[in-house]
């Protein structure tokens, strides 16, 4: 029998809002596995969502993180040094687009709107995988994955800049992959199917989408918190090893279908 076994390991789980959070289903199965987890909260209004998460888990570690801020970057990297000593894993599932931006075409996306989607969104991953580099070379190793949505790859109604922010977050998934490669480091994507989050009702037809999903993908349903978190924890583990630079589509096959 194969299990997975990730005690002595330890992760990094950013974009934990509440207990809906994609995030948060990933922590708690890398945390069943065994992982010891920092969990990190966006802002002072989403502290107390974190910290009652966490207090749920085995020792965690809890800290302030704006993706945006290059000093709270560091910060987060060298407390996870402090305190652990070595990194093995990253999940990244952040994703914010202004709602302005997100109600309009895409061709009537501001310059702002744009960049602030793009740098949150898209080059947080780099600057988080770039923190965490010299930290998973201590552990030999170590695996990054995102989350992202179809909505790259096609036109999705409704999705807007955010589609082009995940088609520069899956670009960005390869070249890191790229990089980090000589030392060991895997960079890989989730492109998940769409779950009730906080972030989801964010987008314009979003109860659509969900229902649309259910009636067309092959597997004629939606797909399960605990797939997704799954997909994680393998891509965490040794058993995916020989996997980097991928976007794994977690979505009851609904990206396969044509008309
Ligand atoms: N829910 C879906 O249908 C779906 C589908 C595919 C991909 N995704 C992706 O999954 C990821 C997680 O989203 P979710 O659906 O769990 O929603 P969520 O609202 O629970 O999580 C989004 C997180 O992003 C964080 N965030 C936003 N701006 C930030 C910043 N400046 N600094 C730090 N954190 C910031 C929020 O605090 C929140 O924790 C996102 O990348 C999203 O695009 C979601």
């Amino acid at each position: 029998m194969v299990t997975i076994d990730l005690s002595g390991h330890t992760g990094l789980v950013v974009g934990v809002a509440d207990k809906h959070s994609i995030a948060w289903g990933i922590a708690q199965i890398l945390s069943e596995a065994g992982m010891r987890l920092a969990l990190t909260y966006q802002n002072e209004r989403l502290e107390r969502n974190v910290r009652e998460l966490a207090s749920t888990l085995p020792d965690p570690l809890v800290l302030p993180l704006d993706v945006t801020d290059d000093r709270q970057i560091d910060a987060v990297f060298e407390a996870i040094g402090n305190q652990f000593g070595r990194l093995d894993c990253l999940i990244h599932a952040v994703a914010f687009a202004p709602r302005e931006d997100l109600m309009k075409d895409y061709v009537e996306t501001s310059r702002d709107g744009y960049r602030i989607a793009l740098d949150v969104s898209a080059y947080s991953l780099a600057a988080l995988a770039r923190g965490a580099r010299p930290l998973m070379k201590e552990s030999g190793g170590g695996s990054i994955v995102t989350l992202t949505y179809y909505g790259s790859e096609k036109v999705v109604a409704g999705y807007n800049v955010m589609g082009v922010a995940k088609a520069a977050l899956e670009a960005s998934v390869r070249y890191l992959a790229n990089d980090l490669g000589p030392d060991n480091i895997r960079v890989n994507a989730i492109s998940a199917g769409p779950m009730k989050t906080l972030a989801a009702r964010g987008i314009p037809g979003f109860m659509n989408m969900l229902k649309y999903h259910e009636e067309k993908a092959p597997l004629r349903r939606r797909v399960d918190m605990r797939e997704l978190a799954g997909t994680a924890l393998f891509l965490c583990s040794p058993l995916g090893s020989g996997i980097t630079g991928e976007v794994i589509h977690v979505d009851c096959g609904y990206n396969i279908l044509g008309l």
